[in-house]
């Protein structure tokens, strides 16, 4: 017979497995090629497994009781990774911050996404989204996708909690977008460079940024703009006003520029993926159809159809499981700790990826198939699957303060576009790309042809 404990406390004192890669370059090449396929490598050594890129130490988590435990029950051990993977123009806004500053920050902007705030936003949601669609069906040719998505998420984000028209800033806010974007998808054997070093990628992050700091500069500017006083802005500068204790200049520029883009472009690669699935499979398009047709009575989706939205809620769920738009979730250790029976050490760089662990077969059947009716029963989650097998939005504390908002945005959006077009492409696979966000790895080129709903 075995002594347990004796086992446990050996185990404890183990470091996870190690895939070691090509010397010097770590495992960033591989990762690069293919990331499906590495992160399937990596799990065929355990539920932890550490892994080197460029100069940088990783651990990958994939279990979900182990997910869970550094989300949400030992929250304290772990924190934001320092070095915000060289995208300063972000690292004093409320996703990189940390500690007592995140706690203050959070409790600040959390009025914004109260339920009843995020119900005054529905109807420019449905309003914005019934315009896009039939501008894009009235265009000549195809769109591609993510310009269209992005620019509608945009303008939604810009009304209701900037009050402003975003769509004169939207080349500007795209090309710091872009730059973020690019920054933190790079390995970091290209991050290691400093960002002084005038490389053909530097040059592009800075004139991305720079163009996003203009932005933020008229924004800051023009304090004409139409709010109630109660959007993004007004809410961080009225906290200046208190008494000397509230944001700082520099915090201020950090934390419009984390709303601009955690903002739209998350939102945006959802519901690219989500209408190319439209345009891919004709069975899931009519029973969205039917039930927009069935539910929504006039132009677009308002806040008393929600609830009878179901299988639009289902389409969604399964776009966010296949297709979650933050590929992984990142910290580092504050201290030593015990996860999954290993031991790991302070400052331990940390992976959480989604886009593995919501396709892994222990937790769902076909997961690369999308198939929405796999929520059929979707009152009952999780079923006998582990709670932290889907985590879109991350968990615990700081999980998404966007995510009522997301999900409603995304679920009026597609219901009102499934109102007035029909989707149609002819790509059968896409790949995908594993960067800040996951996103096609090309353009989709999409036709919409408007639907005739009078009589319905
Ligand atoms: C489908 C859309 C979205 C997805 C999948 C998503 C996903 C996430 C995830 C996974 C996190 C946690 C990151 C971590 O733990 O390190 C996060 C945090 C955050 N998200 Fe979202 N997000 C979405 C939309 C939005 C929207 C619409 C906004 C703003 C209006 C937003 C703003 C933020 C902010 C500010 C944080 C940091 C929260 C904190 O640390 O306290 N997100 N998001």
């Amino acid at each position: 017979m075995t002594d347990n404990s004796t086992n446990d406390t050996e185990q404890q004192r183990t470091l996870p497995p190690k895939r070691s890669g090509v010397p010097f370059l770590g495992s960033a090449v591989s990762f690069a090629r293919d990331p499906y396929t590495f992160y399937e490598d990596l799990a065929t050594r355990g539920d932890i497994v550490r892994f080197s890129m460029g100069s940088t130490e990783l651990a990958a988590v994939f279990h979900p009781s182990d997910i869970k435990q550094v989300l949400v029950e030992e929250v304290e051990r772990y924190r934001k990774p320092a070095d915000a993977r060289g995208v300063d123009i972000l690292s004093e806004g409320l996703l990189l911050s940390d500690g007592e500053r995140w706690r203050q920050q959070r409790k600040r902007l959390q009025p914004l996404f109260y339920q009843d705030r995020i119900e005054a936003y529905a109807e420019t949601m449905g309003t914005y989204a019934a315009a896009s669609a039939d501008e894009w069906a009235a265009s000549d040719g195809a769109v591609d996708l993510t310009e269209v998505t992005s620019a509608y998420t945009l303008r939604v984000l810009g009304k209701t909690l900037f009050g402003i028209e975003a769509e004169k800033h939207r080349q500007a806010i795209r090309a710091g977008a872009e730059a973020i974007r690019e920054r933190s998808s790079e390995s970091p054997v290209a991050v290691d460079v400093p960002k002084w070093v005038p490389t053909p990628s530097n040059r592009r992050y800075q004139r991305g940024i720079a163009e996003l700091e203009t932005v933020i500069n008229d924004l800051l500017a023009d304090r004409s703009a139409d709010t109630d006083g109660n959007d993004l802005l007004s809410l961080l500068i009225a906290a200046t006003d208190d008494d000397g204790n509230g944001p700082t200049a520099g915090e201020i520029r950090s934390q419009l520029a984390t709303f601009l883009f955690a903002g739209h472009e998350t939102s945006a690669s959802a519901l690219t993926w989500a209408l190319y699935e439209l345009g891919r499979s004709p069975d899931v398009a009519d029973r969205l159809r039917n039930e927009v047709d069935e539910v929504v009575d006039g132009p677009y989706a308002r806040v008393p159809d929600l609830p009878a939205l179901e299988y639009t809620e289902q389409v969604i769920q399964e776009t966010l499981r296949r297709y979650p738009p933050a590929a992984a979730i990142f910290r580092e250790t504050d201290t030593g700790v015990s996860l999954g029976g290993y031991r790991l050490p302070k400052d331990t760089y940390i992976v959480l990826p989604q886009f593995y662990v919501h396709t892994d077969e222990r937790w769902w059947d076909d997961p690369l198939e999308f198939d929405p009716s796999r929520w059929d029963r979707i009152s009952d989650p999780p079923g006998n699957r582990p709670e932290y097998a889907y985590f879109p939005f991350g968990g615990g504390p700081r999980h998404c303060i966007g995510m009522r908002f997301a999900r409603m945005e995304l679920k009026l959006a597609l219901a009102t576009i499934a109102r007035h077009c029909h989707v149609d492409h002819r790509y059968e696979t896409i790949d995908v790309d594993i960067g800040s966000t996951v996103s096609p790895a090309e353009p989709i080129e999409v036709r919409f042809e408007q639907r005739d709903t009078t009589g319905k």
